[in-house]
């Protein structure tokens, strides 16, 4: 028999030899997850024993883990926002970096209005599902190449209720596409393809290329998206785009080039520019 405190701290042990940056609380995690135990199990009774089973469960799951695989694939689901959404290796997990574009879309959408909404690379759906869930007349659209993505946020907006409000599309960006739209949301992939190999191996092994990979400057996807805006915004509708540290100044230089206005930066909780935003007139 285990104790729940020995097992935690062997877990611990084995994810810090493993280079996990935050090896305590992810052994709680794969512990409460693997052991069907609580947390406050874990602060109240960590004498308690485990069966079999229950320590077989959470080894596996921290062999995964050892292996840098992210506990969100392993867990299966990720918080963001207000909720918590299904995700795998097809998708992107959701950042809380990624909220700011969530608020500055909002932002510009009218609280009690009915509005359209188009979210390009819409992964797991975390944006167009955030905006809709404060929006409750907004209806959306989630465009994504990856067919993979779009039933993971198919399956979220049947678990959050939205479904009803949203429709999917397989595509390249905005191929075949027809506005008006009130807002257009976008986290599109941005990392310099030469960079991906240099990052935490839980991006570069486990994330799907296609969601991070943005070219050689990592701006392809923003030359593909700004200046197809005018012709998909309504007149006065909004963008609220997120870029990578080091971008701003270079998307909203691209933004005004496609002829968008009131172009602006906003920056995240680490102050890094993180959202550029504006409106076509
Ligand atoms: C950085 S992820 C963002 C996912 C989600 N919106 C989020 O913020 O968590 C970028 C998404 O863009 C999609 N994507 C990449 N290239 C694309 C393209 N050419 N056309 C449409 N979607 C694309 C990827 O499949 C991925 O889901």
């Amino acid at each position: 028999m285990t104790a729940l405190v020995s097992l935690w701290t062997q877990v611990r042990r084995q994810l810090e030899a493993a280079g996990v940056e935050t090896p305590v609380f992810d052994a709680r995690l794969l512990l409460e997850a693997g052991a069907g135990v609580k947390r406050l199990d874990i602060l109240t009774d960590p004498r308690r024993e485990l069966s079999e089973t229950q320590v077989s469960a959470v080894e596996a799951l921290a062999a995964r883990r050892a292996e840098r695989e992210p506990v969100s694939q392993i867990l299966g689901r990720k918080e963001f926002w207000t909720f918590e959404l299904a995700v795998s290796s097809s998708v992107l997990t959701p950042r809380p970096e990624t909220e700011l574009v969530v608020q500055a879309g909002l932002d510009m959408l009218g609280p009690d209005k009915p509005a359209r909404v188009l979210d390009l690379g819409v992964g797991s759906g975390a944006i167009l599902l955030a905006i809709l869930s404060e929006r409750p007349q907004a209806r959306g659209l989630g465009v994504d190449a990856s067919a993979a993505a779009l039933a993971i946020a198919r399956q979220n907006s049947e678990n959050l209720k939205l479904a009803d409000r949203v429709e999917w599309r397989n595509a390249e960006w905005d191929a075949g596409l027809e506005g008006p739209f009130d807002l257009i949301v976008s986290n599109p992939p941005y990392i310099p393809s030469a960079d991906i190999e240099g990052l935490q191996p839980e991006v570069a092994r486990y994330e799907p290329r296609l969601a991070l990979d943005g070219g050689v400057d990592g701006l392809d996807a923003y030359r593909a998206i700004l200046p197809a805006l005018p012709r998909l915004l309504r007149p006065g509708g909004g963008f609220a785009l997120e870029v990578g540290a080091g971008q701003s100044e270079d998307v909203m230089a691209l933004a005004r080039a496609a002829g968008m206005h009131a172009v602006e930066a906003r920056r995240d909780l680490a102050g890094i520019e993180r959202v550029i935003a504006g409106r076509v007139d």
